[in-house]
């Protein structure tokens, strides 16, 4: 399977590109700041699996323009795209009172309208091979979390495009599903972050521990897999249990 990634240089996403290269598949994955990040991961992906493909590209999901060129320069690197993975995003904290509308729009182009973007730049190949898979990174803030209302928003947002994308390509092959993560350990759980509040995680979860990034990136790439082939239109929690925030 050729898999593309957005937000591959780190957290969930890095560990989403090793677990595919891992498993067998061809991966393209974008960064956004840092082109030293994304060559540590091409090179954890050669130690992984020396004879892999595994290519890096930069892009800040927010300008469709941007999209639309990594999109093409893909699909001519590697002829076809069989699973996208839309997981950059980004979080800014803030009571809704007193938020800036740069904070919140920010939050929103990344996360939400970034996803779209890259979905639409991926739909028209998938049609045309009748088959693909689409996996929204989404959270459980979608159910509503405090200080975070455009993080939960855009969250939340995910589910509805996922959702509607399963319904408008279904009969084209193609399947769209997104996964509800918890808490899991990454930049950006870590930035920030009382003692308190990682206590709170600990405590409540089942599982007595919060998550690890390739726990994450197993879910996902089962939902791209032919083991879900009758999955769509789904949501998925991986969450270890705790589906609630503060
Ligand atoms: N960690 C959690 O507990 C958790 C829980 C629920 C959902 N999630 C979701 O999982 C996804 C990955 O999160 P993470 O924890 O791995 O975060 P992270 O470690 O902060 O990584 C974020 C990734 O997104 C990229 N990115 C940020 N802004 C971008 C932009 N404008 N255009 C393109 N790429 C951009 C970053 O690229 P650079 O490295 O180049 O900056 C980085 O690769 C996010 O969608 C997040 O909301 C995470």
């Amino acid at each position: 399977m050729n898999v593309f990634i957005t937000g591959g240089s780190r957290g969930i996403g890095q560990a989403i590109v090793l677990e595919a290269i891992r498993q067998g598949h061809e991966v393209a994955f974008t960064y956004h700041t840092s082109r030293e990040r994304a060559e540590e991961v091409i090179r954890a992906a050669c130690a992984v699996r020396p004879e892999a493909r595994c290519q890096a590209y930069p892009l800040d999901v927010r300008n469709s323009d941007q999209v639309d060129e990594v999109g093409n320069q893909v699909l001519d690197d590697f002829d076809r795209v069989d699973a996208v993975i839309c997981n950059a995003g980004i979080n800014l904290n803030g009571l809704a009172a007193n938020m800036p509308d740069e904070t919140w729009q920010t939050v929103i182009d990344t996360n939400l309208t970034g996803s779209f973007f890259v979905a639409r730049q991926f739909l028209p190949g998938m049609v045309a091979n009748r088959s693909g898979s689409l996996v929204f990174v989404s959270s459980m803030g979608a159910n509503g979390i405090s200080g975070q209302a455009p993080y939960a928003a855009s969250k939340a947002g995910l589910l509805g495009l996922s959702s509607t994308l399963a319904k408008e390509y279904g009969r084209r092959g193609i399947r769209s599903n997104a996964v509800l993560l918890g808490f899991i350990e990454t930049d950006m759980t870590r930035e920030g972050l009382s003692e308190g509040n990682r206590q709170f995680w600990i405590t409540y979860n089942p599982l007595g521990r919060t998550g690890e990034p390739v726990e994450a990136a197993r879910a996902i790439l089962f939902l791209c897999s032919d083991a879900a082939s009758f999955i769509s239109g789904e949501a998925i929690s991986v969450t270890g249990g705790l589906d609630w925030g503060p």
